[in-house]
């Protein structure tokens, strides 16, 4: 089977360009499910109810988020209510929603879907990314072999060690956060397909999602500068991987990106 995994969508620049191309992507490449992470779905900083049912109609299955997770505090009750929303299942202080969750695909297969936060450079005092993983996966073991992984982080050698130490027991680890995808997607021995980050989907012409001289200014004068998502030109970056059902074994992954001229 196959799962498409869709980099951070940055606003309603990066909603519309799922609106657009996820169904189509989904049909062309037989897509059993979809996850889309979310987390600057809403004005480029976290999900609001709304954007997440948009994402939904978009064709997303399950949506996983990172440091922006509860940045839009409409989102908290609805992450009670819903399943399919993950936030970073190592944060600490025993957050509402869940980090985690079993569903079916479309021909009824049944895949894990975990969200994990990085805790080098990250935000916020994380629980240890490598406990969690090894503790939610023991829990998946038996409902599904197939599990993918969301590690939403800064480094990249964190995203890649969490990746070996998983090998053979997630189907999937790929990296998200930067917004920038790395060239390094690869099936490791294990038969765990990774990759350092799969990008973003959203503005082009743009720092991570944002207006580049809003950036340069608030780099160079070191203030507090609000940032705007940028317009223009949109990308969708993603990982299509091919996984066995029966195994969860991953034997092939493959980068998406689709560039507006
Ligand atoms: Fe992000
Ligand atoms: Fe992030």
């Amino acid at each position: 089977m196959r799962l498409l995994f869709v980099g951070d969508v940055v606003g309603r620049s990066g909603r519309s360009m799922l609106r657009q191309h996820l169904e189509r992507l989904i049909e062309e490449h037989g897509i059993e499910l979809a996850v889309v992470n979310g987390e600057n779905a809403a004005g480029g900083w976290g999900l609001t109810p709304d954007t997440a049912e948009e994402l939904f109609a978009a064709g997303a299955d399950v949506i996983t988020l990172g440091n922006h997770w509860a940045d839009r505090k409409e989102i908290l009750p609805y992450l009670e209510r819903t399943d399919r929303v993950l936030r970073p299942c190592n944060w600490p202080g025993d957050p509402p929603g869940r980090g985690a969750v079993v569903v079916e695909g479309r021909s009824g297969c049944k895949v894990g879907v975990v969200c994990l936060h990085g805790r080098v450079f990250a935000p916020a005092l994380l629980d240890d990314p490598f406990s969690a993983a090894d503790r939610v996966l023991e829990e998946l073991r038996g409902h599904t072999a197939a599990v993918l992984v969301d590690i939403h982080g800064d480094a990249t050698s964190e995203k890649q060690a969490l990746a070996w130490y998983l090998d053979g027991r997630a189907s999937a680890v790929l990296g998200t956060h930067t917004h920038t995808p790395t060239a390094d997607e690869r099936i490791l021995p294990g038969g765990t397909a990774a990759v350092t980050d799969v990008g973003m989907t959203g503005p082009r012409d743009a720092v991570i999602g944002f207006r580049p001289d809003l950036v340069i200014r608030r780099l160079r004068t070191q203030l507090h500068v609000p940032l705007e998502v940028a317009s223009g030109p949109r990308v969708l970056c993603g990982v299509i991987v091919d996984v066995d059902p029966e195994t969860g074994r991953a034997w092939g992954i493959e980068r998406v990106r689709l560039e507006e001229e």
